[in-house]
């Protein structure tokens, strides 16, 4: 039987819709012929750990049920690991939702929410679907935050600036001391909050200390996600870390469950000290074959970005098409930003060494 036709319509969209770019997710690799590797999702290449898949089982178990709205034993592992109070702590369906709920809770119809780009894309779909206006103020020369024109970029209609720490998808990450200096030039109404979806990545003798940030300024805000070192991003849970009155604002316009029985149970998994300790293990390990990749591709003759997140990015502009083609034939889908750069995720060994190798060769050709 073949489906109706849907009748004629005409209702109104909101005309801020037409403006949003599209979320471009990574490829998934193709499927029949010669095995590809999908490195094109920043995820971890580590599967769930059999704990977590365990915790996951039994919420299935009860899945006829409604999950905990408050998602109180979660709150209370992830405040226990910040050293903050639960009440502070505000879950939802991944760090991209939180973000949402950031917005929703700060900007009204035409303020300005600063970031820089390229950045996370989903900040401008965020931004603009919410009725914000989006002010991206371009990366440095070198890819990082150009802090100094985005302090300038501050208007009386800020609302909210999102610090990406590292920066998805180029790699540099900011220091406590850049992260300080830049909240001595905002004004303390402006909400500044750091993205730091990647913060297990990054070198732990350099990363920025944004726990003490936090406590030092009513104004920051952290977002902090599950699905990249602790490999639950299918299960989707994300958090922010808030200041009381931000935080009880954000409790008002989350979507109500927004973190499923199945991702809390999971999350929580993940806190049981076994469980963690192998983790931070998967973490280390990344860190190490980023190093790998990164010198050898160093080694190549490649200037690459330095990255602290579990990627690496190739500034390639326009020739950015015609290398992730490259790669692809390689054996690895990657991730490409238009005519701007590509993005690898640092995952599997062998995907790693096929992207040598086709790093290798385009470079020879
Ligand atoms: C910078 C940044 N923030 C947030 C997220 C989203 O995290 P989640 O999966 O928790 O929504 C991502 C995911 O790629 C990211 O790159």
């Amino acid at each position: 039987m073949t489906a109706p036709e849907p009748p004629v319509e005409s209702i109104r969209l909101r005309p801020a819709l037409d403006a949003l770019p599209a979320y471009v997710a990574g490829r998934p690799a193709p499927t029949g012929g010669p095995r590809r590797w999908k490195i094109s999702s920043n995820e971890s290449p580590f599967p769930p750990l059999p704990e977590v898949r365990e915790a996951v089982r039994e919420a299935v178990e009860n899945g006829h049920r409604y999950p905990d709205m408050g998602s109180a034993a979660l709150r209370e592992a992830i405040a226990a690991d910040h050293g903050v109070d639960p009440s502070r702590i505000c879950p939802s369906t991944g760090a991209v939702a939180v973000t949402g709920d950031l917005i929703r809770a700060l900007v009204s119809e035409g303020d300005e929410v600063v970031y820089a780009w390229r950045s996370f894309e989903a900040y401008p779909i965020l931004v603009g679907s919410h009725g914000g206006r989006a002010v991206p103020v371009p990366l440095t020369a070198g890819y990082e935050h150009d802090l100094e024109a985005m302090a300038v970029a501050v208007t009386e209609r800020t609302r909210l600036v999102i610090l990406c720490t590292p920066n998805n998808p180029t790699g540099p990450s900011l220091s406590t001391g850049q992260i300080e200096d830049f909240l001595a030039r905002v004004p303390e109404h402006v909400v500044v909050a750091l993205d730091e979806a990647y913060r297990e990545f990054h070198d732990p003798a350099t990363v920025a200390d944004t726990g003490a940030i936090l406590a030092r300024h009513g104004n920051v805000v952290l977002l902090r996600t599950f699905s990249k070192m602790q490999g639950i991003a299918g299960l989707r849970v994300g958090y922010a870390v808030a200041h009381p009155r931000l935080a009880a604002a954000l409790h008002q316009v989350t979507l109500p469950f927004g973190a499923s029985a199945p991702a809390q149970a999971a999350a929580l998994a993940t806190f049981r000290p076994e469980v963690r300790a192998r983790l931070d293990e998967q973490a280390a390990w990344v860190r190490g074959e980023r190093e790998r990749v990164q010198a050898a591709l160093a080694a190549q003759g490649w200037q690459l970005p330095p990255s602290q997140g579990n990627f690496v990015y190739f500034p390639l502009g326009e020739d950015s098409p015609a290398f992730l083609a490259h790669a692809e034939e390689h054996g690895v889908v990657l991730r490409g930003y238009g005519t701007d750069g590509v993005r690898a995720t640092i995952a599997e060994a062998e995907a790693s060494d096929l992207l040598l190798q086709a790093a290798a060769s385009w470079l020879a050709r």
